[in-house]
């Protein structure tokens, strides 16, 4: 997006500034249709100006559009699934996922606040041998530790 361009998606949203926009889900999803309805689709700088702007998070717009079929963006939330089956969990996987929780201050089961990750389990990843095991999409990681996963997690959102 040039420089004009976005110039105008602030001026788009400012017409949606207000103390309460943050928590009106009305109004909220009335900004995200303006923002589709100029672009094709929801880009990733729209959903960071409206958090600032609104003063709302980005996974809570995600949720809404996620949530709303005639919505889409063009960023992909990637899933991290990780292994909480036996022999993953003999190598330590739940305190792992704890230590993924907190670093990533993000629940298994939600999204981190910029909406670009969900955190998932899965009882067995069918790698036993070499866990502690991860996926992040299709792509399998092994002998995972925190410092590896973070890395991996980096390497996406550069990419
Ligand atoms: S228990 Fe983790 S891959 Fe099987």
């Amino acid at each position: 997006m040039n420089e004009e361009e976005s110039s105008k998606l602030k001026r788009l949203i400012q017409a949606y500034e207000d103390d309460f926009i943050g928590v009106d889900q009305i109004s909220l999803l009335a900004c995200l249709k303006e923002i589709q309805a100029e672009y094709g689709l929801i880009p990733q700088e729209a959903i960071d100006l409206m958090s600032q702007q609104l003063k709302t998070s980005p996974a809570i717009l995600k949720g809404l559009i996620l949530r709303s079929p005639s919505l889409r963006t063009e960023t992909k939330v990637h899933t991290i699934t990780l292994c909480n089956g036996e022999r993953c969990s003999n190598r330590g996987a739940a305190a792992f996922i704890q230590s993924v929780e907190k670093a990533l201050d993000c629940r298994v089961g939600s999204q981190t606040k910029d909406g670009r990750f969900e955190l998932k389990t899965q009882r067995c990843l069918h790698r036993c041998e070499f866990g502690i095991n991860v996926n992040i999409d299709a792509t399998e990681h092994t002998k995972m530790d925190l410092e590896k996963l973070l890395l991996a997690i980096k390497n996406i959102k550069d990419h």
